[in-house]
């Protein structure tokens, strides 16, 4: 995978135009005022689908994330990807060599912090959170002694004179995250301050960051460190330094929400457990954990997990709370597990207790639940359809076509047909009839939308076509880039029309692009037909734009349609069919009809543009 696509998989769109405009959901995409030209009634769609956004009033601007970045920062697409990059936590092409002694400084900084904290665990000052990890948490010295727990004291400069002594910088301190940059311009100082100190290790045994836990219920429970140059959470998981062993030799690896989630069960013998933390789990941990076993269990809590929309950006949720999320589980689930190429699996935990309690109430309990994991859609198929087996043909009809999404998302037939099974058993149909359904369903009704993996798109496809044939150029040359949705895409026609020999050529990320389009394989053209082809993939652009733009019309009538009834909504259609605007709030409305039934007009009309 590129640095193009990571970025995109990681940056969640919607939580980060999310910072410029107010978003409402409104149907599959989010909606707000356009925050490149004043307006007052929303006509700015962003659309987390399809990883794209669009305004629909007076700008008609559109694009992806890296086209909103070039726009609201006024900067190129290299100045985006810097950005965005940051961002995502991702590294690029150019690295300064001087880093790495620098990310050596921070790692050190933390590793003297934990011996530090360490030892004031021990001393008559961290007396009572001693007591608290052997009393109330269970834990026993060996294994406070394993994971180096501590206890940061009370005061606000302990640490930083402690390393100060050993001759780090305050700079370095801030760096590291364990010092806090103060606001009114006094020195920084100690960020965890009467925590009991959990020190977070890669998975090479390097201290990267700390957790802090109050003693009494103080807010946040778990002050941790921020993400830093050697701390990326997305990209961590805890414990995996002193569960790596046990992971290789059982090949399974159980993945948990919580950091005494992992320390209870390893108290117990369970050695093979990691935690995310509080975060969901991403293609990066599922890659990183790949390394160690095939098999990963995930034993989350069903129902909170990464509630969160920026956490759903990279990562999965278990969720089932509607139908969409459900759906949007299953993918992630189905792209984390082929991008990693791990099995994903499910355990199902005793309501109401997390690991930590289960293993030390009931062993039996935790183990039955990882040994009896169930592959994640299974999970999710038999979530969706509850205890209740259908009663009637019909109910076990709707019960289908409710799956259909989920089992859709599996890729692969054979998984696929695996599910497809279980459910005709679970229903009491045949697998025949259930098959067929989905076909049927299929038919006619909306398709999944693309993953990244899939075919070329119409506008990665226009490219390959224009790539391949340079004598195209006199004939596109009076295009607009905004044609292209993506910024890459875009950077790479004005590369082309610059000169469409050299177009490929380039060494960067936008290079590597057009590269890999100018060897998708197409049918032998010559110039001519060629030129029809590209043609074709211009409508398809524009077709999909329009479908979408009615999508978001639709969303919002179909809201409001909710809101008013259905008759107060057919009395407004009327009477904006009629040329009578309502006034006060209901003019918006109408104004949205007139506009939904004029767009069905100009579908027709479309044919003009643009013009060359
Ligand atoms: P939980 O609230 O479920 O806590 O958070 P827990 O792990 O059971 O902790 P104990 O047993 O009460 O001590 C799950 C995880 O979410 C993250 C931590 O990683 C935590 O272990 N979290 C939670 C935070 O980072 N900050 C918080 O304030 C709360
Ligand atoms: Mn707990």
């Amino acid at each position: 995978m590129d640095v193009v696509e990571t970025i995109k998989r990681q940056v969640d769109l919607v939580g980060y135009i999310g910072r410029f405009t107010q978003l409402q959901k409104s149907g599959r995409s989010f909606r707000g005022l356009c925050p490149f030209h004043s307006e007052r009634t929303p006509s700015f769609y962003v659309f987390p689908d399809r990883g794209t956004w669009r305004c629909f009033g007076a700008c008609g601007e559109g694009g992806d994330v890296f086209s909103f970045v070039q726009k609201r920062e006024n900067t190129d697409f290299r100045g985006a990807l810097r950005l965005l990059a940051a961002e995502a936590g991702v590294q690029l092409h150019e690295e300064d060599p001087r880093r790495r002694t620098r990310l050596e400084r921070l790692t050190a900084i933390v590793s003297a912090a934990v011996s530090f904290y360490e030892r004031n665990l021990l001393d008559p000052a961290g007396a009572d959170a001693l007591t608290y990890l052997t009393g109330a948490r269970g834990l026993r010295p060996e294994t406070i002694a394993a994971w180096h727990l501590g206890w940061a004291p009370e005061g606000w400069h302990n640490l930083r004179d402690f390393l100060l002594n050993r001759g780090y910088s305050v700079a370095d301190m801030v760096s590291a995250g364990v010092l806090v940059e103060s606001e009114d311009g006094r020195e920084p100082y100690d960020r965890f301050r009467g925590r009991v100190i959990i020190p977070i290790a890669n998975e090479r045994g390097e201290f990267v960051a700390l957790a802090g836990r109050g003693l009494q219920g103080e807010e946040p429970k778990y002050l941790n460190s921020p993400q830093t140059e050697i701390f990326d959470k997305g990209r961590t998981l805890f414990g995996l330094n002193l569960s790596a062993d046990a992971i290789r030799e059982r090949g399974e690896v159980v993945v948990v929400e919580g950091y005494m989630d992992v320390l209870g069960p390893w108290q117990a013998g369970y050695r093979n457990v990691v935690a995310t933390m509080g975060t969901s789990l991403t293609v990066q941990h599922a890659a990183l954990l790949r390394r160690f076993a095939p098999r990963v269990v995930l034993a989350l809590d069903p129902d909170a997990a990464g509630a969160n929309a920026a956490e759903r950006a990279g990562g999965l949720v278990l969720g089932i709370a509607s139908d969409e999320q459900a759906i949007a589980s299953a993918r992630a689930a189905d792209s984390i597990g082929a991008e990693a190429e791990v099995d994903l699996r499910v355990a199902a935990l005793p309501a109401g207790r997390d690991p930590d309690e289960l293993v030390r109430d009931d062993p039996a309990g935790w183990e039955a639940a990882v040994a009896g994991a169930v592959p994640f859609v299974e999970f999710l198929l038999f979530r969706m359809l509850g205890a209740r087996k259908p009663g009637s043909a019909i109910e076990a009809r709707q019960a289908v076509d409710r799956l259909r999404p989920v089992l859709l998302s599996v890729r692969d037939p054979i998984e696929r047909s695996l599910y497809i099974q279980r459910l005709a058993r679970h229903l009491g149909v045949s697998e025949e009839s259930i098959a067929e359904r989905l076909r049927m369903a299929g038919r006619g009704a909306q398709r999944l939308p693309k993953t990244r993996t899939a075919p070329l798109g119409p506008e990665e496809a226009l490219l390959a076509i224009l790539l391949r044939h340079p004598a195209l150029r006199m004939a596109y040359r009076n295009y607009p880039e905004t044609l292209f949705t993506g910024a890459v895409e875009r950077e790479i026609f004005r590369r082309w029309l610059r000169d469409p020999e050299t177009a490929a050529d380039a060494v960067d990320e936008i290079g590597d692009r057009a590269r890999r389009l100018l060897q998708y394989r197409l049918p032998p053209l010559t110039d001519f037909e060629a030129r029809r082809a590209a043609d074709e993939k211009i409508s398809a652009i524009l077709n999909d734009r329009i479908r979408l733009h009615q999508a978001a019309r639709a969303a919002e009538l179909s809201e409001a349609e909710r809101e008013l009834g259905p008759n107060r909504l057919a009395e407004l259609a009327v009477a904006a069919w009629k040329g009578e605007i309502p006034t006060g709030p209901e003019r918006e409305l109408a104004e949205a009809i007139i506009e939904e039934l004029e767009l069905g007009l100009s579908i027709h009309r479309r044919e003009s543009w643009p013009a060359s």
